[in-house]
């Protein structure tokens, strides 16, 4: 069993001159189609079972990384956190594994268009733009394959934010965690749409992390977990395929409710869900009664994504207040589509 620390060294070895004034970088953010939830390994953050995600375009996170003297300054979207602050120490951590040595500090500067800690995962696109702007900053060159196992040490989730699209998150099974990385389905699905509602923009109460925990330590659900996972992995990688929008949405709605079973069903239990989380559920049940194709799901917060095609999109602005996101959309000026390789 490798530590993070004997991961950074193999993949990176000594490489650790700074080559820059600044490296900078934008991730984005991603949301499962079928969710990582459980770890095998909470060191290297090696999941139990695979995940599939899309990500979110242009919404994510530009992160800026310097030298700075004496301390570590952390700013996240324009205000200097203090160093005890979680998020802060999270991320000091994260950056001790890369320092040249123990006096090299560094300068962080980074920006969401996500809210922060609201079931939007952008903890996933913090973690993929700080090690895309640690690439640039040290000049590593990684491939994607080395970043996105960088990446999951920080947050499994950002594991699959260094890559456009729909993306697949291999378990792996070796202890090191070097067979656990993300790779782009490399499959277009133009007509795709994710709606963003964001109900609550709040702190959510309890990390994603520690229910993760308390789930696979004490929810009986979970032992059924994996089998659900690779029923829907299938049934997901045939409806991007075949461009089956009712397979694929029917797919991640059993699939985020099945996750969200499992936890409420721990101990001590979660739910993330608001009064505005099951009435936006029964919303989007009434749609597909009336023959919308409308689907759901959610991660580890209150807020509901919308999955559905393009034809809808007027129908779905005219009952939800949503921002919606085009993910195979061409890129103007993102830094980050022109490393895919
Ligand atoms: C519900 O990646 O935040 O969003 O690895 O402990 O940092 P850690 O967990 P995190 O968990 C995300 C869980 C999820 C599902 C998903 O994104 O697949």
């Amino acid at each position: 069993m490798w530590n993070k620390h004997q991961v950074v060294e193999h993949i990176i070895g000594k490489q650790r001159e700074q080559a820059k004034a600044k490296g900078k970088a934008f991730a984005p953010s991603n949301i499962a189609l079928c969710k990582y939830w459980g770890k095998r390994d909470a060191e290297l953050n090696l999941p139990v079972t695979s995940s599939l995600s899309v990500s979110l375009h242009h919404l994510g996170t530009v992160t800026e990384i310097m030298r700075a003297t004496e301390k570590d300054h952390i700013v996240l979207n324009g205000i200097e956190l203090d160093e005890h602050e979680p998020f802060a120490k999270r991320l000091i951590t994260f950056l001790d594994l890369y320092r040249p040595h123990p006096e090299f500090k560094f300068k962080v500067n980074t920006s969401n268009n996500i809210p922060t800690a609201a079931g939007l995962a952008s903890s996933a696109s913090g973690f993929a733009a700080m090690v895309l702007a640690l690439d640039d900053f040290f000049a590593w060159n990684l491939s994607l394959q080395d970043l996105s196992i960088l990446a999951r040490m920080g947050s499994g989730s950002a594991a699959r934010s260094l890559m456009n699209g729909f993306v697949l998150w291999q378990a792996g099974s070796r202890s090191d965690g070097m067979d656990s990385f993300a790779k782009s389905l490399d499959i277009e699905w133009p007509e795709f749409r994710i709606g963003v509602l964001t109900l609550s923009d709040l702190e959510k109460s309890k990390s994603s992390r520690q229910a993760m925990t308390e789930t696979i330590n004490t929810s009986i659900l979970y032992k059924s977990w994996p089998a659900q996972v690779s029923r829907d992995l299938d049934r997901l990688l045939t409806a991007i395929q075949n461009k089956d929008i009712q397979l694929c949405g029917e797919t991640a709605e059993q699939n985020a409710l099945s996750m969200h079973a499992t936890m409420i069903a721990s101990w001590p239990p979660t739910l993330y869900w608001l009064a505005e989380t099951v009435s936006t559920l029964n919303r989007v049940w009434e749609m597909r009664k009336q023959g919308i194709p409308v689907y759901i799901t959610m991660d580890a917060g209150p807020n509901v994504k919308l999955i559905f095609e393009k034809n809808i999109s007027t129908k779905i602005q005219n009952v939800f207040k949503c921002e919606i996101i085009a993910p195979f959309a061409s890129f103007s000026n993102l830094n980050f589509h022109k490393r895919e390789r």
